[in-house]
């Protein structure tokens, strides 16, 4: 996902740009640049790699005194990563960067092929050329919105014009905001970016124009509209890492305080409150995400599957690049729930508009509160887990998941299949998770991870609940360690994957399921006979053999919806350790994008 930046102010814009970039960073990026107006003069500097090398490039001009700037973090989607392709692109008069993806550009392109040779072979190239193409040196607006009426896709555009000391911005489908300081004004993708400055910001809606020059207008066809104006809820030390090593490990230990917030935010007398959404009007749950968002709602249906089997209520789990081209069922009775830590993602939130085109109840589990999907859901739940940061997500999925736990318990309670007392048993486990997440992430993961970190495939197993957990667990690897992770139902190990199995080759199982350990315990023994090195993470009242595994983790015991919460934790804290001793780029790690706001 790219990032935008644009500023103009009295502080010196280079700076600002380049500063509000490098908080971007977390977004996953392969090449960035800015521009600049001097003396009415667009200066464009941009290069591939980090933004450390962008800095070095424009410490070879000089910047001062420049009047506004746009800034761009390029995550390749048309093009190779090299200098052409990256932004801001440059057509005639008209200088812009671009974050989203144009499905007609080609189409663009042959329009306007004639009249431009393009250097790169980027969509965002042609979206500069098109706004070019109806510039007639005084009329932006007007050149704006006719060009992107033609755009079919997605798009939040910051764009500058020669001799013009002007900043605009327009978005469709991608976020985009404006920051309001004090005599300046910022544009940019995600509000985190601007908070060292800032923490008031508009959000723009789809086709909305903003201006911004001595002071800013926002207009809407043609028409100057006005529009609230919100105030971040966290601050810049919270999107900082605050002493820790890496956003990770300060994301991991910040779950200890989410499950106080969220407990505080869903429980109150030990009850369940209302969540907003009238239960007992629905008998099907859709889930939808993608990635650890579609791993976090696995958990949910499984105790569904296991406590609603009257056959009167159901759930269902899809990634969203599914779900949103399949054919559906849909009435009044299904709700459908959309699990998305950024509230951004393309496909995701594509999937939200479906439903809420079909008349279809919608519930947005979101952590940015202002973001599309957190704006067009007809219920939203908020995750509480404050900005993260790192790509690979840990609090979020976090997050998830006990919300997704305390939506299944209360569906349980209110058709009765758990009793009064029985629902505060169970609450109060989540009330001690505090105490005990602190306990699972200072357990020894170092000297796991110090035996497996050179392997090349690492397995995860497990039955019941805990084959769900291992889905975001080997994610977790794989993400951030680059090893080949992949996770079985321990009993298809002998239907094939055993073949995987060679001498020292890591076999992480997971034991939380009570009724199946034993069978679970074989099949590690399967896999430990053909030469297995064996982890075994399990809940404290599972016991093993001593000689089963070579390494073992136990986390304490809870009420199994809150069980695979504090596992999963320790899988995060075993993944980032082998990460780290691989010396791998945790917190942005290659090819990853924090929010996949393409398709
Ligand atoms: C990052 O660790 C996740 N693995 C990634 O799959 C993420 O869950 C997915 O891209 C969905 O993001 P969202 O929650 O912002 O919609």
């Amino acid at each position: 996902m790219c990032g935008i930046i644009g500023y103009k102010g009295k502080r010196n814009v280079k700076d600002v740009l380049i500063s509000c970039l490098q908080m971007l960073e977390y977004r996953g990026y392969d090449s960035s640049g800015l521009a600049v107006i001097k003396n009415n003069k667009i200066r464009v500097t941009k290069c591939v790699g980090r933004i450390e090398n962008l800095k070095e490039k424009v410490s070879r001009y000089d910047f001062d005194n420049s009047v506004c700037g746009i800034a761009h973090t390029r995550w390749a989607t048309h093009g190779k990563v090299s200098e052409e392709n990256s932004h801001p692109h440059r057509v005639g008069n008209v200088v812009l960067v671009h974050n989203g993806v144009i499905e007609n550009y080609k189409e663009i392109e042959d329009l306007l092929i004639k009249k431009y040779k393009f250097k790169s072979e980027t969509d965002s190239e042609r979206i500069c050329a098109l706004i070019d193409s109806f510039y007639n040196g005084n009329n932006e607006l007007e050149a704006i919105e006719k060009a992107t009426s033609m755009l079919k896709g997605s798009y939040s555009l910051g764009i500058m014009f020669e001799g013009k000391n002007k900043i605009y911005g327009i978005k469709k489908d991608t976020p985009l905001v404006l920051g309001i300081g004090n005599k300046e004004f910022f544009l940019a993708s995600d509000i985190c970016a601007l908070l060292p400055y800032t923490k008031e910001f508009i959000i723009l809606d789809d086709n909305e124009i903003v201006e911004i020059g001595d002071n800013f207008n926002i207009y809407y066809d043609g028409i100057i509209i006005y529009k609230k104006i919100e105030t971040a809820d966290y601050d810049v030390e919270e999107a900082m890492k605050n002493g820790y090593e890496h956003f990770m490990l300060k994301e991991i230990n910040e779950q200890i305080d989410i499950s106080r917030k969220l407990y505080s935010k869903y429980i109150t007398n030990e009850n369940i409150n209302d969540l907003i959404i009238d239960l007992d009007k629905y008998k099907r749950i859709d889930f939808v995400g993608c990635g650890s968002a579609y791993n976090a709602s696995l958990v949910a249906k499984y105790f569904i599957d296991k406590y609603c089997t009257n056959g009167e209520f159901y759930a269902n789990c899809y990634a969203s690049s599914e779900y949103r081209y399949m054919n559906h069922y849909f009435d009044k009775n299904v709700l459908v729930v959309f699990l998305s830590q950024s509230g951004e993602t393309a496909d995701t939130l594509a999937c939200l508009r479906m439903c809420n085109e079909e008349g279809i109840d919608t519930v947005a589990i979101v952590n940015v509160i202002s973001s599309t999907m957190a704006r067009e859901a007809k219920y939203v739940l908020p995750m509480l887990a404050g900005p993260e940061i790192c790509v690979a997500t840990t609090k979020g999925y976090f997050s998830q998941s006990y919300i997704c736990s305390l939506l299944v318990l209360k569906v349980m309670y209110k058709r009765k299949i758990i009793n009064r007392e029985e629902l505060t048993r169970i609450l109060e486990d989540f009330n001690k998770l505090p105490k005990y997440i602190d306990e699972v992430i200072n357990k020894d993961y170092k000297i796991i991870a110090d035996s497996i970190y050179k392997n090349k495939d690492i397995y995860y197993i497990g039955r019941g609940i805990d084959i769900y957990t291992c889905y975001e667990a080997s994610l977790k690897l794989k993400e951030i360690s680059y090893i080949h992770s992949e996770c079985f139902a321990s009993g298809e190990l002998k239907h094939g994957p055993i073949a995987l199995i060679s001498k020292r080759t890591p076999v992480i199982a997971l034991l939380s399921e009570f009724s199946v350990c034993e069978k679970t315990i074989n099949n590690i023994c399967e896999a430990k006979a053909r030469g297995a090195k064996i982890i075994t993470i399990r809940k404290e009242s599972i016991n093993i053999d001593k000689n089963l595994s070579d390494y073992d983790i136990v986390v304490p015991l809870v009420s199994e919806f809150v069980q695979s919460i504090l596992i999963i934790i320790a899988c995060q804290m075993l993944s980032y350790e082998v990460a780290k001793l691989r010396k791998c780029d945790i917190d942005k790690p290659r090819n990853l994008s924090k929010s996949v706001t393409v398709e």
